[in-house]
């Protein structure tokens, strides 16, 4: 946000946008202390992608890639949301046509409040079984445990292997979530995308197509990214900082 004319042309279009497609990534649950993927401190600084977000990697290693994601599940419940989850819960009442699609896995954006939302890569708090296909909430196991191979969880059902509910690597999206997020790209007038690096979303061609029908696009993001240079607005700011502030000028003290 360079200066104050901008700053008033941005109030102005979130204070008279009626159809508001919310696009969240990692970034936006940093302040809540979970940790991004691709940032100096993210999560693929420590884990290998391709052992831990893979079938295969699952299937080769699952003691091992269980005990990460009970540590990020463990990291997930001892997390608050933060203002920028608060907001965007905030926004959801504000606008008559409101969709947030996020990538992340954790439920800090339903902690918050916001119900009309698709996750288009997964669920960390449910599990789904390899040979099934049935999703368990993670409360239905124990996780106070590190993991073994006797205490790997299992489908109650057909006593198949369970695995974390999340789209990884080489992996279809969920099309229902995916659907609902191209219709919302295809009708907004204003899309935000929050805190993400757009490296694993930009093939998806929201922006794309929230552009390619005249509506606005602003990003809120310290760093450009690989959707940056679709944005008529970028905030270089930490969602939890910049969006109380933006959000205090669009509902005034309200
Ligand atoms: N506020 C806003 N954005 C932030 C903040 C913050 N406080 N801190 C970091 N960011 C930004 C970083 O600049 C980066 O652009 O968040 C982004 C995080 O990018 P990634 O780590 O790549 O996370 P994300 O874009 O969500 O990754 C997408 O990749 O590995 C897969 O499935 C995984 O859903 C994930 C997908």
């Amino acid at each position: 946000m360079t200066d104050k004319a901008q700053q008033n042309q941005l109030i102005e279009l979130l204070k008279n946008a009626r159809n508001v497609f919310i696009f969240t990534g990692a970034g936006v649950s940093k302040e809540s202390g979970l940790p991004t993927f691709r940032d100096l401190d993210g999560e693929w600084t420590k884990y290998d992608p391709m052992t831990f977000a893979t079938l295969d990697g699952f299937l080769s290693n699952p003691v091992m890639v269980w005990n990460m994601y009970r540590e990020r599940l463990m990291q997930i419940s001892a997390a608050q949301p933060n203002p920028a989850h608060i907001v965007i819960a905030q926004m959801e009442h504000y606008y008559p046509e409101f969709l947030l699609t996020t990538q992340n896995v954790d439920n800090l954006h339903e902690r918050a409040g916001n119900k009309k939302m698709v996750k288009i890569h997964g669920d960390a708090c449910r599990i789904r079984c390899v040979d099934c296909e049935e999703t368990y909430p993670v409360s239905d196991y124990d996780f106070s445990e590190e993991f073994d191979e006797p205490k790997l969880p299992k489908c109650p059902d057909c006593g198949g292997l369970c695995r974390p509910d999340i789209v990884w690597f080489g992996e279809y999206v969920p099309q229902e979530a995916f659907a609902a997020s191209i219709n919302a790209a295809m009708t907004c007038d204003l899309m935000m995308i929050v805190g993400t690096s757009g490296e694993v979303s930009g093939g998806y061609g929201f922006a794309e197509r929230a552009l390619s029908h005249g509506a606005k696009i602003v990003e809120i993001n310290p760093s450009e990214g690989a959707l940056t240079h679709y944005a008529h607005f970028w905030i270089p700011q930490q969602a939890g900082v910049a969006l109380p502030q933006i959000w205090k000028l669009v509902v005034g003290d309200a």
